[in-house]
């Protein structure tokens, strides 16, 4: 494909620059065997619906064997199936049955850390002199016992650091004491690594989403764990040794992205990574000191700024654009309206994602705008983030109501609840009891509904899905941020050559007012056909405008 200049660097175009990545978490996608658990052969199944979608590649959360500690991010054969999802031989007719539809599969990867039940920590944890001790990090106790001085909380709270009776040394982890981080630095740590990616892409598959793929380079006795001072060099030695030969789709998930730090993980002339998440939209949300647990609302003002900063200083790297996945609360309760407006509100949302530069990625539901679920009771949540939160305030004397105020707003189970087929039973899910609560909406909200609406959110997204592959001045053109300061509206442009796009969005329950010199035709809305771009905005009214030339 051609090379566009764009904010005067050289662009080339890939063709994942313009299609739609579908985020499936296998758990909860579609149960094929009555178990009341998603699986592999579910998914196959629903290839068609994906299909009629128009989406091009799945990401596919891990379904490797493991433990389940944090739903398959604790790996324990990167080179096996969890019985749970299927086989080796399902996987295999999933990649056929995919490709044969023209979808890619991505695979997730965790790199930063495995299961403590993978054979590598098993040998680990056995000696001192194990070969295999140190593929994990591993510090001696102080004088009193005490785990290193360099001890942050994890990210499922507690310490970092557990002491393994065995050979009474202290193990190093950034999340559960059962995800025992791997020691990066270690060249056959790097080599097991590449041989597994390797033998995944020969599998067929079209590359990976690279799990907390910032925190490989972490450095512990400098205190550096985010962005460290060895992730380059470790991305493009994958990157030659892995990506590269095979051509292989990454994109990495970047808590610590920073437009400069994005640039240097994606540009393609630097040869590490495809495209990243960046969570700045889903961080100015968090507490300063609770994180998101006493989230704070949605500020308009400051996402426009987050936006404009990194449409423009991206340049010819290239960024995801999602409003959730399997760790978010639902997009539409989020940022959107899930009462009245949850309609206008879900499609207003995926206009803005798709009239962006970056590739979209839908989240499993999201396309019929499936909302957050508030269970009633603590024992009724299954992720393991939440129930530690839940168990470490209660001790620590935080009031029930507070602690599930913050559950129902942000815990990661909103989005993990099932996909919502139909009306009847178990919501087409399964034919049993699923492995975590329904949401009670889904005789409202489910595909089979929306796919007799002509006017639902689905085919909102099918109708963008197309447009971005037929549309370039929505993939690749410069991006002008109009109205800053507006606390309602957002209102971009987009340009290309001797193309134009204007995209205006009321993000408020109330209507608003917008004035503008120049004429546009409606290309895609949410409230029948504008004639004018001037005039009064509905609440989550939303537009996209191509200004000819
Ligand atoms: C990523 C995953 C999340 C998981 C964590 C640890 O953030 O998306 O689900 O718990 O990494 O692997
Ligand atoms: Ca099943």
């Amino acid at each position: 494909m051609a090379n566009l200049i764009i904010f005067g660097e050289s662009m080339s175009q890939q063709w994942w620059h313009s299609a739609t990545v579908y985020q499936i978490y296998p758990r909860s996608f579609q149960d094929s065997n009555g178990d009341g658990m998603g699986d592999i052969p579910g998914i196959i199944s629903r290839l068609d619906y994906l299909c009629k979608l128009g989406i091009s590649i799945i990401w596919l959360c891990p379904v490797y064997a493991s433990p389940m500690a944090d739903n398959g991010y604790d790996i324990s054969d990167y080179c096996a199936i969890a019985p749970e999802f299927g086989s080796m031989e399902d996987m295999q007719a999933l990649i056929k049955a995919a490709k044969a539809r023209g979808i890619h599969i991505i695979m997730d990867l965790v790199l930063n850390h495995t299961s403590d039940q993978h054979e590598w920590f098993q040998q680990s944890r056995s000696s001192k002199q194990n070969p295999y001790r140190d593929f994990y990090i591993w510090r001696q106790p102080d004088e009193q016992g005490q785990p290193p001085q360099f001890n942050p909380t994890s990210y499922f709270g507690g310490s970092m650091w557990t002491l393994d009776e065995q050979t009474g040394e202290y193990y190093f982890h950034q999340f559960a004491s059962a995800q025992p981080d791997l020691n990066w630095r270690h060249p056959d740590v790097q080599q097991a690594m590449h041989k597994i990616i390797n033998w995944w892409l020969q599998q067929g598959i079209a590359g990976f989403r690279l799990d907390v793929v910032d925190l490989i380079g972490k450095d512990i006795d400098a205190g550096i764990l985010a962005n460290g001072p060895h992730l380059h060099k470790l991305l493009q030695n994958m990157n030659q040794q892995c990506f590269a030969p095979q051509q292989a789709i990454t994109v990495g998930e970047v808590w610590s992205a920073t437009p400069e730090t994005a640039k240097l993980m994606t540009r393609p002339e630097r040869g590490e990574l495809s495209m990243l998440f960046q969570f700045e939209h889903i961080l100015q949300l968090h507490h300063p000191e609770h994180g998101k647990w006493r989230a704070r609302p949605f500020n308009l003002i400051a996402f426009k700024q987050q936006l404009e900063r990194w449409q423009q200083q991206i340049g010819n790297g290239w960024i995801a654009q999602f409003w959730g996945n399997h760790d978010l609360p639902r997009a539409v309760s989020t940022f959107g309206h899930e009462g009245d407006y949850r309609e206008p509100s879900a499609k207003a949302l995926a206009m803005i994602q798709f009239a962006l530069k970056g590739t979209p990625y839908i989240y499993q539901g999201e396309e019929i705008g499936m909302t957050n679920v508030q269970f009633e009771h603590i024992d009724d949540y299954r992720d393991i983030e939440t129930l530690n939160h839940y168990h470490e305030k209660r001790s620590q004397g935080w009031a029930e109501e507070d602690i599930m105020t913050g559950i129902f707003r942000h815990g990661r189970d909103n989005a993990r609840t099932p996909m919502q087929w139909s009306a009847s039973a178990h919501a087409g899910f399964s034919k049993a009891e699923p492995w975590i609560g329904l949401n009670d909406n889904f005789q409202q909200i489910n595909v089979g509904q929306a796919l007799v609406e002509p006017d639902s959110i689905l085919y909102c997204y099918q109708q963008l899905i197309a447009l971005r592959k037929t549309w370039p001045v929505l993939v690749y053109g410069e991006f002008f941020m109009l109205l800053p300061d507006d606390p309602q509206l957002l209102v971009f442009k987009r340009h290309l050559a001797e193309e134009a796009a204007l995209v205006v969005v009321n993000l408020s329950a109330e209507p608003a007012a917008f004035s503008y010199n120049g004429h546009g035709e409606q290309v895609v809305g949410n409230y029948g056909n504008r004639q004018q771009i001037s005039g009064h905005y509905q609440p989550y009214e939303a537009v996209i405008f191509d200004l000819g030339d």
